[in-house]
Formats: structure tokens, C-alpha cells, sequence
């Protein structure tokens, strides 16, 4: 970059971050992720450290945005200052590295979580609480005491003898439960849904009407003090907080002292790793030096301490372009509405389609193709659209509309009364069609090798696979003469087909696609009735009386076997020579017994639950986490990179899909 384009550029950013800043402290109102703006910030920081005759006037200098003229203004005593960040171990060692070079001795750390909610300071006046300001630009903030004092999880008065002054510093959040409930009811109620536990307990707070702020469940943790006057004089942070949880202040459980930064860095490492186990969202640590003296030393920049830095995760959100909103025809006919997007890395993975679940999710979140949106992916959770970014929005983007006919087929959607989803009834459409014969084919099922979804198009397309029947009379030659399917594939495939018939009977039935009948509960029918001309036999209640399965289920499988075209296919299977005999299947010798094997990424073979299924049929476990108790992590395609790390870390084996299939069948580490 030249110098003009370094001050074009440091120029445009700057703008850029001030027209944000106002959005987001303002208005409460973002139109990018807290990580995109880190971005913009990282980038001008970078510019400003190599051309600081370009930092005059930087908005950098300052801490936060400007004040709402709903709220008067608060002097905080001591100003609220912002943090340096990390997202490496690397530049971690280098902030410890400045320290050593200010501090001689030893340095032990603060290590908290870096809680992702709203900065708060609650000023007590002789053990009460006088007033409580938003952060607004760290020396001048909003005085919100009306909707403050409605938070229970905030003391009015503090235990104990109370100091002449003090202010508190922590921070306001919504827990996960609160936000999925909160969101709920503005669903219901018509109104526009959160986008974030973040957003979602600003805006509770910063509101005119306290009442408002009062029916909304927020947290608060306190993690710092600011100006103390007439009470009690601290040497280490520890003792701060100590002193805080004993005058009935809400602390964090979770904080730790720790020596050297190897610990800091294992305790974000666990905290990246464990982020989903709090029932509050966090979006990194908080390492501060614990020795009150030292922090004295170290002092702090215009706008950051010396002392303490934050350990940023990775984001789980980003904003993307939604291009469009299709809909896709399952095995059951149902429709499910989904979001093509931009192509974006989010939580580790590229994500380019999510579902939308219905047609009411649709409504709620008010998604429009051409729209900005929020997309969040945390963990091995599938990628969700949170929401759209509205300032964004172009002007006279129509709403979406769910389609009235199938996508594939042509035919009408049908949505019953009373359901939230949608259906194509129509039993020949080629869409679930195709479906319908690779579940069949798929590993929960009849698992027949070399007939994965691919395959069944082709045939399908050809003429030569209407329904799961016909997968027993296929015209090899004729596929003998399709490209790439040589003598031995073919061979491969027949093979494959002809085991399929030796299947227990519980798989035919999770390959016989009924509605609400899964692996369990086939699993139940078969071994209970035995054969399938006793399951085809029994009525919806029968079957709703055999222990586990309930009417739904009774009446699903009684009026799939009344269909005149679905007996027709079970009579092709059994002249096929399929087994139609229970009982379920062979006792699964317990190879996996006392192993826990963790998932994670996306496998073709099985679904996320298949594979915790079968890890669990053979005697072993399969927990959410990587740690030292793990025998193995099998990685599918976009797995959680914290996981993978984590494994690569303490050395656990890594499989593949093969290898997976090696372990569940032998129990031996390929
Ligand atoms: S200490 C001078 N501790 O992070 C140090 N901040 O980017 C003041 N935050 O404005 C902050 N958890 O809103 C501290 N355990 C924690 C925190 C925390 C969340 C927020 C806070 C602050 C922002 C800094």
C-alpha cells in the first residue's frame, strides 16, 4: 500500500467505526458482528502502529460511542476503560512478555470469563445502590438506576460493613434460557425476535419504561471494582473479588488465579472448549494481573490497562448475504424451508446453507432473499440464521412467501391445521422418492454400499428405481453401460444389494420411511411382534401397546401398512427374499464398552445421532467434549476445530469415516 492509500484507507475505516459505534452504543442497533468490527478496528490499529502520523484524532483513542438522549449523563468516578485483545498464544506470550519487562518477580493472573453482555457500574453510597451507568464512552456513561434497580440478581444494599463509596464494575447479561424464552414470547406476541442474549439484554435495559427491564430475566457478574472511598484497602484482585461475594455481589465461580502463562493459555483453551456448557454466552477470557502493586507499574494506555487483556474465541456469528430461501422435499414429503447463503467461516466451519425449520420460523425472523443476515454456528450445532441485519436491508425487498406447490413435483403443499409443518402428499413425487430409496440404502437402515444419494438420482432419473423394490430387480446391464460404472462396480453394487437382504428386521422398518417411527422404536416393534406380517396386521392400538411406543406412532404404522401401494412394496420385498423376521437385531457384542468416542463434523454415512446410537449400542459413551478420557474423535467434514485441537493437544487418535466404521464393527483402533 502506498502512504495516500494507507491514509485513504485509515480514513475509510475510521468513518466506518464511527458510524458503527453509533449503531451499536447508541442505537443499540448493530449492523455487523462484534467480530467484523474487531476487524475494522484490528486493520486501523495495524495502519495507525505503521504510520502514527495517521493516528491523530483516531477514534481508537476513545473507548466506546456516543450517549442516547434517553438516559442523563453519568461522570463515572473512575473511568471505565476498554481491553487490548488476543486470539493467540502467541500474542498472548508477547503481552507477558511486556510485563516482564515493567514487573520484576513472579506474576500471577486473574483468569475470568469475558461474560458477552453490557458493561455496568453500580455506584453504592454507604452500602447502597445510588446509581448504575452504561459504559457510554468510559468517562461519560447513561444513568439507567430506574431499569437497574428492577434486576434482582442486583443487591440494592451490600452485606456487611460498607465502605463510604464504592463502584462496582461488571456486566449485565440475558442467560441462554431467558433469551430463547424471551424470544419465544415475542414471537407470539407478533413482535420481532432478538438476534443475540447480548442484544437482547441491552436493549431490556436501555429502555425508557423500567417495567419493561422488569420483566426481563437478567444476570449480572461483578468483576472489578473502581474508586473505593472509606473502606477496605486490597493488595490483589483476588481479595477484590473475595470482598465482593461476601457483600452479596454476584461473582463468577468460575475464576481462577493461576502462575505463568502456559496455565492462561489451558485455562482459555478449556473455556473455548466448554463455552457451551454455561448457561450464559461468553465470548472469550479475561486474564488480568492479580497483584493490585504490580497493576500500579504496569498502568494502562489512553484508552486500555497494561495489566489485563482479553483471550477472544473465535466468533460464532458473522453477517452474510442470504441469496435465497428454496425448499427441500424430505423422505416424508415434508417441506423444509432453507436459507442459500453467502459462503462464510463461522464457528469453524464454512457454512453456505442453513435450515429454516417452517414456515412460521420464516415469519418470525422476517428473513427476506437479498436480505443481511445473522448466522451462527456454535459447536457441532447446525448452522442457524439468527436474523436479518435491518439497516441493511434494501429498500422494497418483499417478504418470502412459502410456495404453494412442491418444488419437485408441482403438486400443492398441504399444512394442516394445528401443524407447523408443511407436506407434499403426494406419493409419487420424485423428490421423496429419491429420499425415500437412500434412507433405505442408508447405514441405519438396509445399508447397502455404493447406493448413496447420487446413485439413486442417476437410477432414479433413468427410469430404473421408483420405490425401495425396485432396488431388488435393477437392471445391471443397463448400468453397465452408465458412465463410470464399470464391470467391478457393478459387481460391487450386487453384492451389496444381495447382503441387504440379510438385514434384521428393525432396519427394514427404519428403511420403510414411516413417519414418526425412528430407530428406537423399530427396534421395539421388532422385537416385541417378531415379523412383519404381525406388525402389518396390528391395529393402531396394538401397536400403540407395546411398551415405548405411544398412539402417534401406533397410528402412523397401522396407517402406512393400510396403503394398498405400501403392501404392494413389502409383497415385492418378501418375493425379493428380504428377512422379515425379528427378533431386532443380534444382541451388538459391547466392543466399545467403557470407551468414549466423541463426534464431530458432519459424516455421510450416518446422522449425528446414528452415530452416538451406535457408539452407545456397543457399550460406550459419547460426550460432547474432548478430554483426556477420550479413546477417540471421529472427524466428519466441517468438524469443530476446538475439538479437533483439543485432540490433537492430548494426543487422542483422530479417525475417519472408515476408521469409525472399523472401531464400531471391532472396537480396535485402526
Ligand atoms: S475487566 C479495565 N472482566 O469486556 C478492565 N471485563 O472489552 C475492565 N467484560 O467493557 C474490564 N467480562 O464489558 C472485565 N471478566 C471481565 C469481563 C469484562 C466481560 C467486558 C466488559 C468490558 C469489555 C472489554
Amino acid at each position: 500500500m502506498t502512504s495516500s492509500d494507507r491514509a485513504a484507507r485509515a480514513e475509510e475505516l475510521r468513518s466506518l467505526i464511527e458510524y458503527h459505534n453509533q449503531k451499536y452504543f447508541v442505537e443499540d442497533n448493530p449492523e455487523i458482528t462484534d467480530a467484523e468490527y474487531d476487524e475494522l478496528i484490528a486493520e486501523l490499529r495495524r495502519i495507525e502502529s505503521e504510520s502514527p502520523e495517521l493516528a491523530a484524532g483516531s477514534p481508537l483513542a476513545e473507548v466506546g460511542g456516543g450517549l442516547s438522549p434517553l438516559f442523563a449523563e453519568v461522570h463515572h468516578l473512575t473511568p471505565m476503560m476498554s481491553l487490548d485483545k488476543t486470539t493467540s498464544y502467541e500474542e498472548l506470550l508477547a503481552w507477558g512478555r511486556r510485563i516482564d519487562r515493567f514487573i520484576s518477580g513472579a506474576v500471577a493472573y486473574t483468569c475470568e470469563l469475558k461474560i458477552d453482555g453490557l458493561a455496568m457500574s453500580l455506584l453504592y453510597e454507604g452500602g447502597r445502590l445510588t446509581r448504575a451507568a452504561t459504559r457510554g464512552d468510559g468517562v461519560v456513561g447513561e444513568d439507567v438506576t430506574a431499569n437497574v434497580l428492577t434486576v434482582e440478581a442486583i443487591p440494592r444494599t451490600l452485606a456487611g460493613a460498607a465502605p463510604d463509596l464504592v463502584e462496582v464494575r461488571g456486566e449485565i447479561y440475558m442467560p441462554i434460557a431467558a433469551f430463547d424464552e424471551l424470544n419465544r414470547r415475542q414471537v407470539e406476541a407478533g413482535a420481532r425476535s432478538f438476534i443475540n442474549p447480548r442484544n437482547a439484554a441491552a436493549g431490556s435495559l436501555r429502555q425508557k419504561d423500567p417495567k419493561v427491564t422488569a420483566e426481563r430475566e437478567l444476570g449480572f457478574w461483578a468483576y472489578q471494582l473502581g474508586a473505593v472511598q472509606g473502606g477496605p484497602r486490597f493488595t490483589a484482585h483476588m481479595a477484590t473479588l473475595e470482598w465482593m461475594r461476601q457483600a452479596g455481589l454476584p461473582v463468577n465461580p468460575n475464576i481462577e488465579l493461576v502462575h505463568g502463562l502456559d496455565e492462561v493459555d489451558r485455562y482459555c483453551r478449556h473455556w473455548l472448549d466448554q463455552r457451551h456448557s454455561l448457561g450464559y454466552e461468553i465470548d472469550g477470557a479475561v486474564v488480568k494481573v492479580d497483584d493490585l502493586v504490580q497493576r500500579r507499574e504496569l498502568g494502562a494506555t489512553s484508552r486500555a490497562p497494561r495489566w489485563a487483556i482479553a483471550y477472544k474465541f473465535p466468533p460464532e456469528e458473522k453477517s452474510t448475504l442470504l441469496k435465497d430461501i428454496m425448499v427441500s422435499i424430505g423422505r416424508t414429503g415434508k417441506a423444509t424451508p432453507f436459507a442459500v447463503l453467502e459462503p462464510v467461516v463461522v464457528g469453524g466451519a464454512r457454512v453456505s446453507l442453513a435450515t429454516l425449520h417452517n414456515e412460521d420460523q420464516v415469519r418470525a425472523k422476517d428473513v427476506r432473499p437479498g436480505d443481511t443476515v445473522v448466522v451462527r454456528r456454535a459447536g457441532d450445532v447446525i448452522p442457524e440464521v439468527r436474523g436479518p441485519v435491518l439497516p441493511l436491508r434494501p429498500d422494497g425487498l418483499a417478504p418470502w412467501a412459502f410456495p404453494d406447490r412442491c418444488p419437485v413435483c408441482g403438486e400443492p403443499l398441504v399444512r394442516l391445521p394445528g401443524e407447523s409443518d408443511t407436506f407434499c402428499v403426494n406419493a409419487d413425487c420424485p423428490g421423496q422418492r429419491v429420499q425415500r430409496i437412500s434412507h433405505f440404502a442408508s447405514r441405519g437402515a438396509l445399508d447397502i454400499e455404493h447406493l448413496g444419494e447420487r446413485t439413486v438420482r442417476l437410477f432414479a432419473g433413468a427410469g430404473l428405481l421408483h420405490d425401495v423394490a425396485d432396488i431388488y430387480g435393477l437392471d445391471y446391464e443397463r448400468i453397465g453401460t452408465f458412465e463410470g460404472w464399470g464391470e467391478t462396480s457393478v459387481a460391487n453394487l450386487r453384492a451389496a444389494i444381495e447382503a441387504s437382504k440379510h438385514r434384521p428386521l428393525a432396519n427394514l422398518l427404519v428403511g420403510l420411511s414411516i413417519r414418526h417411527l425412528g430407530s428406537t422404536g423399530s427396534l421395539l416393534l421388532a422385537r416385541h411382534l417378531g415379523h412383519l406380517d404381525r406388525i402389518m396386521a396390528a391395529s393402531a392400538d396394538e401397536i400403540a401397546a407395546v411398551e415405548g411406543i405411544g398412539p402417534v406412532i401406533g397410528a402412523s404404522v397401522a396407517g402406512f401398512f393400510a396403503l394398498p401401494t405400501n403392501r404392494d412394496v413389502v409383497e415385492r420385498l418378501r418375493a425379493a427374499g428380504l428377512n422379515f423376521e425379528g427378533p431386532a437385531a443380534p444382541a451388538v457384542p459391547q466392543v466399545l464398552a467403557g470407551a468414549s468416542v466423541v463426534v464431530t463434523g458432519t459424516l455421510s454415512g450416518w446422522s449425528r445421532e446414528e452415530a452416538e446410537e451406535a457408539i452407545k449400542a456397543r457399550g460406550g459413551k459419547s460426550p460432547g467434549a474432548v478430554s483426556k478420557k477420550t479413546t477417540a474423535v471421529v472427524v466428519g467434514a466441517d468438524p469443530g476445530a476446538a475439538k479437533v485441537t483439543r485432540a490433537a493437544e492430548l494426543g487422542v487418535p483422530m479417525l475417519d469415516e472408515d476408521g469409525f466404521a472399523r472401531l464400531l464393527e471391532t472396537g480396535v483402533l485402526p
